[in-house]
């Protein structure tokens, strides 16, 4: 990868999205994290060090999207790693629940591609968040499962748009990565040892271990590579999902 490369990390200050700026700026890149997070970004561009930035943003409102991607300017490699999720069964979910979820999962995920999309030039790639949940269903998890999908055909849709301007668009799907937002579910006893057993490779994932996946598809030795979306689950897509909500249930003594 260049060393004049222009970075953006969208929820670049937790997890994933950290593990990703840093293996970015390792790579030459100048970073920019832009979070909802200000503290978390400002802090976590502190720590990468002078040339880098933090921006606050919010995938969810438009304007802020347009106003960080006006700011940066030229901009070469975009990730976006702002998501969230919940639990609970579609005959007991809120309807603003499931919205929030889709909100910023899909919809925001959506302004990034939009806005993105008309700066990055020649060369650019852009990777989203997806998730095992694209493809493989989870009790309780309609919104994120419904959202993770959506997203996955999305990154389709933009590649097909953005592939003539010779930008690429790809999404990598996580299985369970220990980050802070998996913190809850994964010490909910039974989760993770449910989602172990049913890998080829016996373990849960680390950011870095999606992070390394993120810096190839945006580097050149990924340059025909347009429209995938990458499974990183340690082999779980070729078994089945744990079932959360009954341990949680269990938990609860229900
Ligand atoms: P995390 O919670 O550690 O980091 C997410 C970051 O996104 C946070 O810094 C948060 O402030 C930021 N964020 C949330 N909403 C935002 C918004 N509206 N605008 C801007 N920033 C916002 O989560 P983690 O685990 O690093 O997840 C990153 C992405 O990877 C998410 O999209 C998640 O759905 C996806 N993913 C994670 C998996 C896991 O097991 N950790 C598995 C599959 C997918």
């Amino acid at each position: 990868m260049s060393t004049s490369r222009i970075a953006v990390v969208i929820g670049g200050a937790s997890g994933i999205g950290w593990a990703t700026a840093k293996a970015l700026a390792a790579e030459g890149c100048t970073v920019t994290i832009a979070d909802l997070n200000t503290e978390g970004a400002q802090a976590r561009a502190k720590e990468l060090g002078d040339q880098h930035n933090a921006v606050t943003v919010d995938v969810t409102d438009e304007a802020s999207v347009q106003q960080l991607f006006e700011q940066i300017g030229r901009v070469d490699v975009v990730v976006n790693c702002a998501g969230f999720g919940g639990v609970g069964l579609i005959t007991e979910l809120p309807a603003d629940q499931f919205r929030a979820v889709i909100d910023t999962c899909l919809v925001g995920a959506f302004l990034v591609i939009k806005h993105a999309g008309q700066h990055l030039g020649e060369g650019g790639a852009l990777v989203s968040l997806t998730s095992l949940n694209a493809r493989q269903p989870a009790v309780g998890m309609s919104a994120y499962c419904s959202a993770k999908a959506g997203l996955a055909m999305l990154t389709e849709v933009a590649a097909l748009e953005l592939g003539p301007r010779g930008i690429r668009v790809n999404a990598v799907s996580p299985g369970f990565v220990h980050t802070p937002l998996t913190e809850p579910v994964l010490s909910v006893p039974g989760v993770l040892e449910e989602y172990v057993e049913n890998t080829a490779l016996g373990r849960a994932g680390t950011p870095e271990d999606i992070a390394d996946a993120v810096v190839f598809l945006c580097s050149s030795k990924a340059s025909w590579i347009t429209g995938e979306v990458l499974d990183l689950n340690g082999g779980a897509h070729m078994m089945r999902y744990p079932n959360v909500i009954k341990h949680v249930m269990n938990l609860a003594g229900q």
